[in-house]
């Protein structure tokens, strides 16, 4: 029997029942129905599913991006369903990073000034020893003084990659970051994000198309219709494209099943 003490698995961000829809009446689409899930601090999440099965809803509605209509999202200690406006932008500040899949960098900044920018706002001062860390990692150290304009796509997103770890978030959330990237700036991306995990228990929940890009995550969860259908442990590429062939029947079941209740809820 093994003596070494259990390690408390604390998460970093936790969902109970979460609902959402968008819209009203004949033209409402529930794009939340139910989910509940849980991330582990250090743990790196790839959410995968056919288009418009809730993925980005639910990444913006754990982020505080989005309101959900029922439900509970804590991040970290912090609940932060119920918060206002203000403590939501705060609470984001602190304790999230946000990758995209358009980079998002300020066009009239340099690198470092973007990789900056959220600890400035937030009135934090960097802690130059990590920054300089993240940018050695993501080898950006010759590119810090160009502007986004003047840096290739697969740089723009290292640099987006930089300004999300920069405040060491609890975690960083990446709605599909390697989507307008070259297989070679994706590889290079996707392997930051691993290291991070790997070496300084970065939480990453990390919204992807790609059974490649999925394969770097400990776990794979999968959407279809609002609802969580499927979980993979240590995935492969192999054991995801598998799963996404029956994407097709997972949705057609899952929108029928759905259907149905609606249906009976109405009656
Ligand atoms: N602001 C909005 N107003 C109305 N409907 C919306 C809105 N945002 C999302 N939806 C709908 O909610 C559902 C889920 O959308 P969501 O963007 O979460 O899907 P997704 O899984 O991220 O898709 P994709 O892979 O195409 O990015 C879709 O049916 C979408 O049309
Ligand atoms: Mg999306």
């Amino acid at each position: 029997m093994s003596t070494t003490p259990a390690v408390a698995k604390t998460n970093a961000v936790r969902a109970e029942g979460l609902w959402k829809a968008y819209g009203h009446g004949e033209a409402q689409v529930v794009a939340l129905r139910d989910v509940s899930i849980e991330f582990a601090t250090g743990q790196y999440t790839a959410i995968m599913g056919p288009s418009g099965s809730g993925k980005s809803t639910l990444m913006h509605c754990l982020a505080g991006l989005d309101y959900t209509d029922h439900g509970v999202v804590n991040v970290g200690d912090t609940q932060i369903t119920g918060m206002g406006d203000k403590a939501l932008t705060k609470m984001r500040r602190e304790k999230i990073g946000f990758i995209f899949q358009q980079f998002n960098l300020l066009p009239t900044l340099t690198a470092e000034e973007n990789i900056l920018l959220p600890l400035g706002i937030a009135g934090k001062k960097p802690d130059s020893e990590w920054v300089s860390r993240i940018v050695k990692v993501l080898d950006l150290g010759d590119r810090l003084k160009h502007r986004p304009s003047e840096l290739s796509g697969g740089q723009q997103q290292r640099v987006a990659c930089a300004r999300a770890l920069a405040s060491r978030p609890d975690v960083v959330f990446a709605d599909e970051p390697t989507g307008n990237l070259d297989t070679k700036s994706g590889t290079e991306v996707l392997r930051f994000l691993r290291q991070s995990v790997d070496e300084f228990n970065q939480t990453i929940v990390m919204v992807t198309h790609d059974p490649v890009a999925a394969s770097y995550a400990d776990r794979v969860v999968i959407l279809a219709d609002g609802q969580i259908v499927d979980e993979l442990q240590s995935p492969t590429a192999e054991t995801v494209l598998d799963k996404m062939k029956h994407f097709e029947e997972i949705v057609a079941a899952k929108e029928e099943a759905n259907q149905a209740a609606d249906a009976g809820e109405a009656r």
